[in-house]
């Protein structure tokens, strides 16, 4: 056979390039037999399930770096970094997922066309919005995650599929939590000078007096 890549036979340090193949495995599906000791129904029933928490956590990941690079005010700083931080955290979370759906012998979700189609979590615009709407939006996207979490690890520990049920209360209803408690924070009307509750102590002119 006489093809590009070979010289009379000889080998060729020439890559084969542009190649195609039909797909080995199609989406929707699982691995017939893996030793798991967990049935196929369940299998295909949690990687469905856990494809679309992936698509809600990929979408919150991507959420939280516009939040990051868009942000603006006086807050900028603080909130340029916890973005960040928290980006981090949920990019842990949407490769522990995925590789749970793999290990359960299915396919996980993983282009960014996919996820739009997927995500339940509103699409926001392209331009940039004030703090408390960035802070907003990632609350919403938030509480449709830990909504969802704590009904599919319910259901993962009905069926037997234990290991999804800690993935998904030890990894992403517990991070979302806490992303929710340092966020939700920053919605607080407090004064960053000057109390002004009443009967609080004001400290003007030397030693607390109490206001009447
Ligand atoms: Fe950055």
């Amino acid at each position: 056979m006489t093809t590009t890549n070979t010289i009379q036979g000889r080998v060729s340090a020439q890559p084969r390039l542009h190649q195609t193949a039909p797909e080995i495995q199609a989406y929707g599906t699982v691995s017939h037999l893996l030793p798991l000791d967990l049935e196929e129904p369940v299998r295909l029933e949690m990687t469905e399930r856990l494809n679309q928490l992936l698509a809600d956590t990929i979408t919150v990941r991507d959420l939280y770096k516009k939040s990051h690079w868009q942000v603006a005010g006086p807050t900028f700083y603080q909130l340029h970094q916890l973005f960040d931080k928290h980006f981090s955290e949920q990019s842990a979370l949407v490769d522990a997922i995925a590789e749970r759906v793999q290990l359960l012998g299915g396919i996980s979700l993983a282009m960014a066309s996919d996820i739009a189609e997927t995500t339940r979590i509103a699409r926001p615009p392209r331009g940039r919005e004030e703090v408390p709407v960035q802070l907003s939006r990632l609350l919403d996207g938030h509480q449709v995650i830990i909504r969802d979490c704590r009904d599919l690890a319910r259901r993962a520990s009905t069926i037997g599929d234990d290991g999804s049920n800690d993935l998904v209360v030890s990894q992403v209803l517990r991070t979302n939590e806490l992303q929710v408690w340092f966020l939700s924070e920053h919605l607080v009307e407090v004064p960053l000078v000057e109390a002004r509750g009443q009967g609080e102590t004001n400290t003007r002119g030397g030693g607390p007096q109490t206001l009447i």
